[in-house]
């Protein structure tokens, strides 16, 4: 009886680590007693400043969560500004919660240490999320490992909130996998939008074959054999291709005698064939947008209301109610 939730930025559009990392889980547990994911616009405020194209990714992320499999009548699909008991929770959340706790947050103390000035919201963004979480009994979060931090932190301020005040808050835990908790981007680091290192779901099949033959490679020998796992090549190739493909290539390293050329055509032939459904059903989608508004809006209905009675229950322990 798994209460899953996840919540995806729309901050452009989803690379393979937010697909292979998260995006993958949601739709393996949307048949979960009750399933939860969303759109975060209001953390994307607070680096996207465009108007438009906030707007613009934020429809875009529906609909591409609907062609990868998201299935809106099984799992509640919905934008996170449309739940406003949400922010209402992480005021209640902020007056908890120690600075201390917030500037150990990796995404804040990063810009501190590049000397770059934060605005409050990227220093309170942790418990925004906190406030996503905790506002529907969620049990189990789906997420890449850079959250995972994130997840811990949403458990300190919901189990200091119930020492305080009585057993409100469910605390939830971090649903990672094994095989592509953290998935590389074409310069072997993590794969980011802030690294601009990433291969989009949803490019024209041309375009990324383009992107593929032009990741940089070591001048190993060509006779020489390696290990796969070493290889930011092979790791992305695993994860789109067929598994006795995949096999046959691993074999391929370790004996030596290829050529990385021949690899990254590879790795673009099954990275086409492998999104080539989901491009052609959201190609689809895109000629029905209001569809996806109507989605969006039967999704928040369904949220608000579980929103509202975790958010009611939690002024009624803290004293907001009932006097
Ligand atoms: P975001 O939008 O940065 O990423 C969405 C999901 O993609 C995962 N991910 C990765 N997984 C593996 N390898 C990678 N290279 C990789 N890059 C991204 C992320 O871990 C994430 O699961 N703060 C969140 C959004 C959020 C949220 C929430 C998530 C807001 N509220 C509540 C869970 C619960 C974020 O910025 O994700």
């Amino acid at each position: 009886h798994m209460r899953v939730l996840s919540g995806i930025q729309p901050t452009g559009r989803p690379h393979w680590g937010n697909y292979f990392g998260a995006i993958v889980q949601y739709i393996a547990l949307q048949d979960a007693e009750q399933a939860y994911y969303f759109i975060a616009n209001l953390h994307a405020l607070t680096t996207v400043r465009d108007k438009q194209l906030l707007a613009q990714y934020s429809l875009d992320a529906a609909m591409d969560l609907i062609a990868l499999g998201l299935d809106p009548q099984q799992a509640v699909l919905f934008v996170q500004s449309d739940v406003p008991e949400v922010s209402e929770l992480c005021w209640i959340l902020l007056s908890g919660t120690p600075m201390g706790l917030l500037e150990r947050c990796h995404a804040y103390k990063d810009k501190k240490a590049k000397g770059l000035t934060a605005d409050a919201g990227l220093f309170a963004y942790p418990v925004l999320q906190a406030a996503d979480i905790l506002a529907y009994d969620s049990d189990t979060v789906p997420v890449g490992e850079d959250q995972v931090q994130h997840i811990e932190v949403c458990r300190d301020i919901a189990g200091s909130f119930n020492h305080q005040y009585g057993e409100v808050f469910v605390l939830p835990k971090a649903k990672v996998l094994d095989s592509s908790a953290r998935v590389p981007g074409t310069d072997g680091e993590k794969m980011s939008k802030s690294y601009n290192n990433t291969l989009a779901v949803f490019e024209d099949a041309k375009a990324q074959k383009k992107q593929i033959m032009r990741i940089a490679t070591d001048s190993r020998p060509m006779d020489e054999s390696k290990d796969p796992q070493d290889d930011v090549l092979y790791l992305l190739y695993s994860l789109v291709a067929a598994e006795s493909d995949r096999a046959e290539m691993a074999e391929l390293y370790q004996r030596g005698g290829f050529g990385y050329g021949d690899v990254k055509k590879k790795l673009a032939e099954a990275a086409e064939a492998f999104f080539a459904d989901a491009r052609s059903r959201r190609e689809d989608w895109q000629r029905r947008p209001d569809d996806v508004r109507d989605i969006l809006a039967a999704g928040a209905a369904k949220a608000r209301q579980k929103a509202g009675e975790v958010l009611n229950r939690a002024q009624e322990a803290c004293g907001l109610k009932g006097f």
